[in-house]
């Protein structure tokens, strides 16, 4: 039997009151109310609803006070908050969507259009839902992944947070940002399907097995394409192999051809993968990754600006954090180049 969805009003006007009462209980939702913040906080905590529809006019407190505090508790932030303007009062309208509302409604209700926007905003909440929850479905795969691989222990999150990072201080925007870091965990997931004897091989890969490793992009891209939240990180996953030369893969782009994020996270990875052990080659210090970094930028594999900024954010903030591996420690003095870059550039 589906679970009816418990909608909490919050007005001090008791005509709306018992009008929004029964259109919605005649509508199969149930209904909690609450006549003051007092009793909506209250309410809040008690009943955890699926929906509040807030009077902004409630007494006894600035609605936009409450619309703050909701929005930063990561346990309210997901319920959806319909607020009840007036419907000429367009300064008071933007307040509240500034403060976080996602919907409106204003006065005289329209009774259709009110269970219009209910079921909309229900409608988005629960798809946010079922996307966190193959998000972390995915998550979830990258870490059995991880576990699988000890080389790759750690890969995901260090490139994901120097990523990020890089977002930030570029002054891209929080979606960006967000998806920097998706991005970063998510890059290799279509590695899962590589068969194990290819991924771990010492050895140079021949020309089929590569074939096969650079499919990794392609499956990962299709592996996340069904979860909404990810649509800004699937170019970052399908693209990160990608060179400004259009000699990467998979699909060859060059130069603005491959999105910028893909560029970025590019930069990231490649850095930590050298500085990282791989089965054919022991990892080489972080200055030698660097320099090596700068070459693939010459050789117009990376791009030379994205570069330099890495180059930057290490100059002002030092080495990213790059926890060593098991019973092991950096040496970051060693510039011995270890050879072999395979996982970025040649089956070789
Ligand atoms: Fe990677
Ligand atoms: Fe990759």
């Amino acid at each position: 039997m589906e679970t009816r969805n418990l909608v909490l009003i919050g007005t001090g006007d008791l005509n709306d009151m018992r009008m929004l009462a029964a259109l919605l209980e005649g509508n199969e939702y149930d209904v909690a109310m609450a006549s003051n913040s007092g009793t909506l906080r209250e309410q809040l905590r008690q009943r955890q609803p699926s929906l509040i529809m807030v009077d902004a006019y409630l007494p006894g407190v600035d609605v936009a006070d409450i619309l703050h505090a909701m929005k930063s508790d990561p346990d309210m932030a997901e319920i959806p908050v319909i607020g009840i303007v007036p419907a000429m009062d367009v300064g008071l309208r933007q307040t509240l969507w500034r403060s976080g509302a996602d919907d409106l409604v204003g006065r005289p209700f329209e009774p259709d259009e009110i269970l219009l926007r209910l079921r909309t905003a229900l409608e988005a909440r629960h798809q946010a839902q079922e996307s966190a929850n193959l998000e972390t479905l995915l998550f979830s795969v990258v870490s059995a992944f991880e576990a699988r691989e000890e080389t790759k222990k750690g890969h995901p999150e260090r490139v994901a947070r120097m990523a990020r990072r890089m977002g930030e201080r570029m002054q891209l925007s929080p979606a960006d940002q967000e998806a920097l870091y998706k991005g970063g965990i998510l890059h290799d997931i279509g590695m899962i399907k590589v068969p194990k004897h290819v991924v771990d091989k010492p050895g140079a890969l021949t020309s089929e097995e590569f074939e096969l490793m650079k499919l990794h992009t392609v499956w990962g891209e299709r592996m996340c394409r069904p979860v909404q939240s990810l649509q800004r990180v699937l170019p970052i996953i399908r693209h990160h192999h990608e060179q400004i030369d259009g000699k990467g893969y998979p699909d060859g782009l060059a130069g603005e051809q491959i999105p910028r994020l893909a560029q970025i996270l590019a930069v990231t990875e490649v850095f930590d993968a050298l500085s990282s052990d791989r089965p054919y080659r022991p990892r080489m210090s972080r200055p030698e990754a660097l320099r090596y970094l700068n070459e693939y930028a010459s050789r117009n594999w990376l791009d030379t600006g994205i570069v330099a900024q890495f180059l930057k954010m290490v100059d002002e903030e030092g080495w990213p954090e790059i926890p060593p591996l098991k019973h092991e420690s950096l040496n970051l003095d060693n510039s011995d180049t270890p050879g072999g870059i395979r996982d970025k550039k040649t089956p070789a």
